[in-house]
């Protein structure tokens, strides 16, 4: 399988958010897409799906988007069921259908075997037996079972209708009936937003064995870390490639942008002193050819830009403080949570004092 855009540009009216696009997912990559709230990433995902949003951008390659393979595509997006009266396992198993279809037809064939030895039906048990295995269906329950857990959910929450579920918990049963599907590319935006630290262990293992090719968008950097092989960077419009993990990236960009410095910063140096020769000398007549020559040089060099500020951030923000904190900022006694019931069983007592910086964590779900 092979999907590559070739000097691509994205648009939205007067705006082009990304221009001369070099994209290339190759059969098992996995991919990180990176950079700044607002860069495109979203919108390049959709491109990738939809590529009528893609148009010629300003490079000199001929455009064009190069899909082998015809892949299959899934793309995590704000859910659509089609019956939401349906059961969350029904869902699910809509994932397995040819597996499901293939169980029914050798149990039909079991049946008629107990009372029959024609060779036709044996070699059609065999062979479909064969297929079953290669096809998973021996691996299946467990995978959905493993991954269901794993997503927060309990036994029960098999048989509950798709429109007794939050709408947080609906993204995450459409989130797994599109991993447990396995499309040839897999386009996940923020994935591990609303996962619990279990479910995204989980889930970071899952991608990274996972036998076809996976594009991310997310800003969380250890779990990008474990799992890409490539990254693609978004940065004043343009896109540039990495190869390795996320923490290669960082040491590529930091030694690009060193060097670049350091270029910049020796070529002004020497501009310095090039100016300066030609100042002492200009109106000295038997120098002024030679302080001539010195502005010449300037002239001819190709002027390197001082690099952009080397900054992996992906969100800026100033929190202005108004009011000053004093030490203690939080006493808590024998606090009860929940609604008509406890959720939490014991009471809650901690104090907590300025310059303290409290996390929260627990699972998904809530018995
Ligand atoms: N439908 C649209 N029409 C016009 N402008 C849009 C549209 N969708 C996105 N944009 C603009 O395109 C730019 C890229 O948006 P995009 O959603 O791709 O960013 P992003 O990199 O995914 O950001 P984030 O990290 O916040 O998710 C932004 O400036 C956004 O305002
Ligand atoms: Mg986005």
């Amino acid at each position: 399988m092979n999907y590559k855009i070739t000097n691509g540009a994205i648009s939205y009216g007067a705006d082009t958010i990304i221009e001369e696009i070099e994209f290339e997912i190759k059969d098992k990559d996995k991919i990180a897409i990176v950079g700044r709230n607002g860069c495109g990433k979203t919108t390049l995902l959709k491109s990738i799906v939809d590529n009528s949003m893609l148009e010629e951008g300003i490079g000199e390659n001929k455009f064009s988007v190069y899909k082998q393979g015809n892949p299959s595509i899934g793309y995590l997006k704000q859910i659509d069921f089609e019956d939401p009266s349906k059961t969350m396992l029904e869902e699910i198993l809509k994932v397995y259908k040819p597996i499901i279809e293939l169980e029914e037809k050798i149990n039909k064939l079991t049946d008629l075997l107990q009372n029959s030895n024609d060779e036709k039906l044996i070699k059609d048990y065999s062979n479909s037996v064969e297929k079953y295995e290669l096809i998973g269906g021996y691996t299946y329950k467990k995978e959905y079972e493993t991954a269901i857990k794993k997503f927060g959910f309990i036994d029960e929450d098999k048989q509950k209708r798709i429109d007794e579920f939050s709408g947080g918990q609906r993204t995450k049963i459409a989130f797994l009936k599109l991993i447990l599907s396995k499309p040839d590319i897999l386009l996940l935006d923020e994935p591990t937003n609303h996962l619990d630290i279990a479910a995204i262990e989980w889930l970071e293992n899952y991608l990274k064995n996972y036998p076809k090719a996976v594009v991310i968008v997310s800003h969380d950097r250890m779990f990008l870390d474990r799992i890409v092989n490539k990254v693609y960077e978004i940065e004043y419009g343009q896109m540039k490639e990495y190869v390795g993990n996320y923490s290669e990236f960082e040491k590529q960009k930091r030694i690009d942008y060193e060097k670049r410095l350091k270029d910049y910063e020796y070529q002004q140096a020497e501009i310095k002193r090039l100016n300066s020769i030609a100042d002492r000398f200009r109106y000295k007549p038997t120098k002024a050819k030679m302080a001539l020559s010195k502005l010449k040089k300037i002239e001819q060099m190709d002027i390197i830009e001082e690099p952009n500020k080397y900054d992996l951030k992906s969100f800026h923000a100033d929190f202005n403080i108004e009011i000053e904190s004093v030490k203690t900022v939080l006493i808590v006694k024998d606090l009860k949570i929940g609604y008509n019931e406890k959720i939490v069983e014991n009471n809650i007592s901690f104090n907590l004092y300025k310059g303290q910086k409290l996390g929260i964590i627990g699972e998904n779900r809530n018995r």
